[in-house]
């Protein structure tokens, strides 16, 4: 009790602590992502022309451009330019120039142009006429150029009409467009010294398509010539051309025909078609070819076409001869087993081809097949290698190289040399569901002291003996270990010597591409292992649900797959069932500070269970598709026992309960005058938020689980039904936010905040209706009436921003003040809000009279600042986060948090501050000196001090 009484005090000790500058990277980790990356726009650029060291830029599949270091993986920056609602066709594009300071990307309908060097918005361009098919940066000079940054040459595709236009290079205004408005399909725009090209594809009478090249001039935009080859036997669709060059001085465009048995080249502009037989020497069928060239006017005309098969790959270099465009074949790379990818990039005029295979990384010229440099490289991997980028550097006459990697999974890598120096877990943007891994020895104690509290005394105490007994045979291992961790605890601070409470703890995600990773929240989230569980573009997850030693996901069609949480071996899988499940229902149970399982339930898109459940006691409440909220006893799947329907109009959006682990450290809230208000704790609350659309209100609704019964209730009006609603309920309280009306008669509109509290009565020291009872009924009561309800406070707070997923922090058992953890989309942070900042008591328009003060609160304002130290994420950017999770920990001070969604993020928060941990400033090593110097003092000074005593005996006779 005592220590429960200093808990108490140390809780109330500050509202609020900040993450600390030293515990950055230390407590918390990120992993800021792009997504995959898209192959065609991933290259290495000098940000600018006064620097030597090149940036790795790319666009992703969610469309967000980044640069990053190729040193150590870091993100330098990104932009995200997607737009929800636009025509976005397939992932973005990227351009970028050696010696240009800005890359300009395009994602649907929009242009726009980013600084190289830091990200900074450049110039937009926005276009009505169709989305945008390609983009090429002007490397030429000519009379029209003006400034440093290089025109853009843009494509748009829309109803039958394909549109070039040239961009200013400063400010993306448009100087010439060409139309084409014959009805062919739009596909690239390509460059040479002296003109651009539009090629289009020309439907042809009876099946396949031919290219037409249209040649414009770079100054004016008007039509010079324009070629058509005849192409309708070998293109069938778009994807049947393998490769259109640009900033060449002999761009291509290389096809094959339909059974993959010759390569038709030929160069832009020309009429001529080059027919190129393949060798094919492998005897294997060829499943893709590739065509990899230079994108530098000043570079010779060399290309490389790569070859693979099921099981390995070869490549062939290609020359071509730029008066009369005959391309002749050069050499040959060697069929290889396994994996292979090539890249190309050029030093001045030479061009060099990089290949990686799953044993080797080479360099080679394209002008000889001489190798210039091998490194013994280790790509193989169960993640296919797709692409790849390099920068090959020489010095006189050895080269070195790095390349990063694309693989299949999204998963970036970068293979200097050979050597894997970074990998970025771009896979990890696409995470829907998390679950913290269970460990097996905990849950066995907790088990244990479980059966200890259910015993008669003796029964518990010979229980506990015997335990310990059993304990004893890990005596010997514990004192060997001793030694080395009082020298480690005394050398090591705190902060990072915290895994055995808990604080270092594993998650497993699973992204909606079919692969399940586990991070380890306690090493900066690294990755433990990770496995392609299914493969699929988009994986309906439901539930992950762990128990110790396992990890069972639920999908969306009933089927479930159980992987091995240490290893991530897939132990067994059930097939799907035919009822299609909105999501999974978990019986959870709270024993002493921890939940027990109790077991789940699939829950069908009506809302109904598909199974009765029988060996579980207890209660459950589903939303059905059609807006409405249904209660659910045992024994029967039928019908509910209760349905809540909001007022007509108005449709559920969401409900929430009260987290499974919610511990309650107080049943009242003693005030100053040291008189309680009881809190009113019901297990079974359920928050439900409801808006009608046409009218624009949103209704709260607060109901007994169990009974179905409106316990309280609210509307707001002038709701903005597409702005963000959150809500979350814990203990005695909950908080929801949307953007609407404020609710005095000030009609000010803006994000509102809004905190209610439930007490037992408004009276103080009065426990309302219920008083003394010592149980009571949901249903039924001989009183009549059944449930009491509660009196709520509710104070509204103005924010700034809108909120779009809320979350409150756990410990272990609920003493320390709580947070409420808010997702901040628009600044990209999590912020920590301290419930003493929210409380409804706070006094309104006056100061607090001193009972209030001691008893914490201060005046209310209603506008709701966001403190800096409330950022959990102080100053980092993170994105896209859709729900974060809260776990306790073994101490009571420290709850984990893990945020997913988009980027990754973790950390530890302590609400009260650390009052369970000795600070980093403070030094064991000085501690023990101090002892030891005192314990050395007495023993020297304490014969001299009775030798003394003893002579002044002497002398008092
Ligand atoms: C870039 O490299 C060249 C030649 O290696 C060197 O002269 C120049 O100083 C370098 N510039 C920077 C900014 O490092
Ligand atoms: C290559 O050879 C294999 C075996 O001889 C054959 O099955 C395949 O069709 C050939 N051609 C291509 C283009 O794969
Ligand atoms: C998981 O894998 C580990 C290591 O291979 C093994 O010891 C353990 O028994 C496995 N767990 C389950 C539940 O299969
Ligand atoms: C609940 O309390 C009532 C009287 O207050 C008593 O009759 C009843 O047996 C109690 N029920 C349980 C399950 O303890």
């Amino acid at each position: 009790m005592r220590l429960q009484a200093a808990l108490f005090i140390a809780a109330c000790l500050s509202p609020a602590a900040a993450i600390y500058s030293d515990e950055v990277n230390h407590i918390d980790f990120h992993h800021a992502l792009l997504g995959a990356p898209s192959p065609d726009s991933t290259f290495f650029l000098k940000p600018s022309s006064a620097s030597n060291a090149s940036l790795l830029y790319t666009i992703s599949e969610k469309s967000i451009i980044g640069a990053v270091n190729p040193r150590d993986g870091s993100l330098i920056w990104r932009q995200d330019i997607s737009r929800p609602g636009s025509a976005t066709s397939g992932a973005g594009i990227l351009r970028g120039l050696d010696g240009n300071n800005a890359v300009v990307g395009a994602a649907g309908d929009s242009i726009s142009s980013w600084s190289a060097q830091d990200g900074k918005l450049i110039w937009e361009n926005q276009f009505a006429d169709g989305a945008v098919a390609d983009l090429e940066l002007l490397e030429q000079e000519d009379a029209s150029a003006t400034s440093a940054s290089r025109d853009t040459i843009a494509l748009t595709s829309g109803e039958g009409a394909g549109i070039v236009r040239r961009l200013d290079g400063e400010s993306g205004k448009t100087k010439w467009e060409y139309k084409d408005n014959t009805g062919d399909v739009a596909f690239q725009v390509s460059s040479s010294p002296a003109e651009i090209f539009y090629i289009s594809l020309q439907s042809a009478m009876l099946k396949g398509y031919r290219i037409k090249v249209t040649s414009l001039d770079p100054i004016t935009g008007r039509q010079a010539r324009q070629v058509v080859l005849n192409s309708e036997n070998d293109i069938a669709a778009q994807d049947s051309i393998l490769y259109v060059g640009a900033n060449t001085a002999s761009p291509l465009i290389v096809w094959a025909d339909k059974s993959l048995k010759s390569l038709k080249v030929n160069v832009i502009g020309t009429k001529q078609i080059n027919t190129i037989a393949i060798d094919n020497t492998s005897g294997q069928e060829v499943q893709q070819i590739t065509v990899h060239a230079p994108h530098k006017l000043n570079s010779l005309p060399h290309f490389l076409v790569h070859y693979k098969t099921e099981t390995g790959a070869w490549a062939e270099v290609f020359h071509v001869d730029l008066k009369s465009s005959v391309v002749t074949k050069a050499y040959q790379l060697p069929y290889l087993q396994g994996q292979s990818v090539v890249a190309t990039n050029n030093i001045d005029a030479n061009v060099y081809f990089t290949r990686v295979t799953d044993a080797e990384a080479i360099v080679v010229s394209s002008a000889s097949h001489g190798i210039l440099g091998r490194w013994n490289a280790d790509v193989s991997s169960t993640d296919r290698a797709i692409h790849a980028v390099a920068d090959v550097v020489t010095k006189g006459k050895s080269v070195a190289v790095r390349s990063a990697i694309i693989r299949d999974s999204g998963d970036w890598s970068l293979i200097r040399n050979g050597q894997t120096e970074w990998t970025r877990p771009e896979a990890l943007i696409y995470t829907v569901a998390a679950a913290w891994v269970e460990e097996e020895d905990q849950e066995d104690l907790v088990h244990e002291l479980e059966v200890e509290g259910h015993e008669s005394l003796i029964g518990a105490y010979i229980h506990r003996v015997k335990r310990h007994l059993r304990d004893l045979q890990y005596l010997p291992d514990w004192l060997k270990e001793l030694p080395k961790r009082i020298v480690t605890s005394i050398l090591t601070d705190e902060v990072s010597n915290l895994d055995s409470f808990g604080v270092a703890k594993s998650i497993i995600v699973a992204t909606e591409k079919g692969r399940v990773y586990a991070l380890d929240t306690g090493r900066q989230g690294t990755i433990k292992w990770s496995a392609e569980v299914e493969k699929t573009s988009h994986w309906d997850i439901k539930a992950i649900l762990t128990v110790p030693g396992s990890a069972e996901i639920y999908i969306g069609d009933g089927s479930s797959v159980r992987v091995n949480s240490s290893t991530g071996d897939i132990i067994s899988r059930s097939a799907p069932t035919n009822v299609n499940l909105q999501s999974i229902a978990t019986f959870e149970q709270q024993v002493g500070s921890s939940v027990i399982r109790m077991g789940s339930l699939g829950i069908q898109e009506d809302g109904s269970p598909v199974a009765p459940f029988d060996d579980i006691t207890g209660f459950l409440v589903t939303t059905s598709n059609d807006g409405r909220v249904l209660g659910w006893v045992e024994k029967d799947n039928k019908s509910p026992v209760w349905e809540f329907v909001p007022p007509t109009g108005q449709k559920v959006i969401k409900a929430v309960g009260r987290p499974s682990h919610d511990p309650v450290a107080s049943i009242g809230k003693v005030l100053g005058d040291r008189s309680v208000l009881y809190k009113y704790l019901n297990p079974n609350l359920v928050l439900v938020t409801a808006v009608n659309e046409q009218d624009h209100t949103a209704g709260f609704y607060l109901l007994d689980g169990v009974s179905g019964k409106v316990l309280y209730s609210v509307s707001r009006t002038g709701v903005d039904p597409t702005q963000p609603i959150a809500s979350a309920i814990s203990e005695n309280w909950f908080a929801y936010s949307f953007f609407g009306d404020a609710v005095d008669e000030s009609s000010a509109k803006g994000y509102q905040l809004v905190v209610s509290e439930l007490y037992e009565s408004p009276i103080v020291n009065d426990r309302g209706p219920l008083d003394a009872a010592g149980n009571y009924s949901s249903l039924h009561s001989d009183r009549g009436d059944s449930l009491p309800l509660p009196h709520v406070v509710t104070q509204s707070f103005v924010i700034a921003e809108p909120i779009s997923h809320m979350a409150v922090t756990q410990t272990r058992q609920g003493i320390t003040t709580r947070q409420l953890l808010c997702v901040l989309p628009s600044s990209n942070a999590i912020v920590g809000i301290p419930r003493p900042v929210l409380d409804p008591r706070r006094p309104v328009d006056r100061d607090p009279t001193s009972a209030e003060a001691e008893e914490g609160l201060f005046r209310y304002a209603p506008y709701l600042d966001f403190d800096g130290k409330w950022y959990l994420t102080h100053s980092r950017d993170v994105a896209g986060i859709k729900t974060v999770l809260s776990r306790p920990t073994l101490l009571e001070s420290t709850s984990l948090i893990f945020a997913f969604g988009g980027d990754i993020y973790g950390t530890r928060a302590t609400p009260s501050q650390a009052f369970d941990i000795l600070g980093k400033s403070f030094s064991k090593l000085q501690l023990v000196l101090t002892v030891v110097a005192l314990a050395a003092g007495v023993t020297f000074l304490a014969p001299m001090a009775r030798k003394k005593q003893v002579n002044m005996l002497w002398k008092a006779t």
